[in-house]
């Protein structure tokens, strides 16, 4: 049982310190994916990390139109903000597209920026610790409609209405509270969705989810993690949420792989 003052306590950066595992000490990788919630496998050991053999051992590969792995770079003239060296704004794999539910996420480094590109993980444990009690009030009680803006981005419901996801659920799996969430940039050309709480206006939407981001991106709740080449990140999609900072004019390729 955890107590309360632990919880306060809470920091991702110490999670993050945690949640490395050194070249040749990739053997208790599940333990410290499951009690942090991702984990960083550093390559140049004898167990240099195969992003394959790694999801194989997590769960089945998640079969996407494109198949089950995804090269993420720039692509010219693309109208997805994927392919973009756009910022990704911090969000939940999966839960919009009526496909199996994504459990962990694996991406391998194959090129790192010089600058930017971090990717983002957000912790839930650390969300709900530090956010004022009146938030969580108010996202328990409310439910949040996404609205595609790319084709087939998110799926629409059967009723051919919009997604609409409760942004706090208790997980049956872990036993934890989960942040759902897709946040969205409002100024971004390439956004992918629009999001608005259902039943209140969208300047009072926006102002709700301008002080999720603010907790989101507290140093106590938000890692940055600078890419290596060679660097795989498997992340449990219901402990956290993640999305990837810019980086204008740069090379970046990760191949992704998510397993259900
Ligand atoms: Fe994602």
């Amino acid at each position: 049982m955890i107590k309360s003052l632990d919880l306060k306590n809470l920091d991702m950066q110490d999670i993050a310190r945690r949640a490395v595992c050194p070249a040749g000490q990739h053997h208790g990788f599940r333990e410290k994916l499951d009690e942090h919630g991702f984990v960083v496998l550093e390559p140049g050991g004898p167990d240099d990390p195969d992003l394959d053999g790694i999801m194989s051992e997590l769960g089945e590969p998640v079969e996407y139109g494109f198949g089950t792995k995804l090269a993420l770079q720039p692509q010219e003239g693309s109208d997805n903000l994927q392919f973009s060296t756009h910022g990704m704004p911090l969000h939940t794999d999966g839960l919009f597209n009526a496909g199996p539910a994504v459990r962990y996420i694996g991406m391998r480094c194959v090129a790192a920026p010089r600058a930017g590109g971090e990717t983002l993980i957000a912790s839930n444990a650390a969300f709900f610790a530090h956010a004022p009690v009146d938030l969580i009030e108010v996202l328990r009680g409310i439910t949040i409609e996404y609205r595609n803006r790319i084709p087939g981005y998110y799926r629409n419901r059967p009723d051919g209405e919009h997604p609409r996801v409760a942004p706090v659920q208790d997980d049956p799996v872990t036993g934890r509270t989960r942040l759902v969430i897709g946040l969205t940039d409002p100024d971004d050309p390439m956004r992918t969705h629009d999001t608005t709480v259902v039943g209140r206006t969208a300047e009072e939407s926006t102002e709700l989810f301008d002080r999720i981001k603010a907790v989101l991106h507290r140093p106590s709740v938000l890692y940055a993690h600078t890419w290596q080449p060679g660097q795989v990140i498997v992340q449990d999609n219901r402990q956290v949420v993640h999305g990837r900072a810019a980086f204008p004019g740069q090379p970046r390729k990760l191949v992704r792989l998510s397993v259900a």
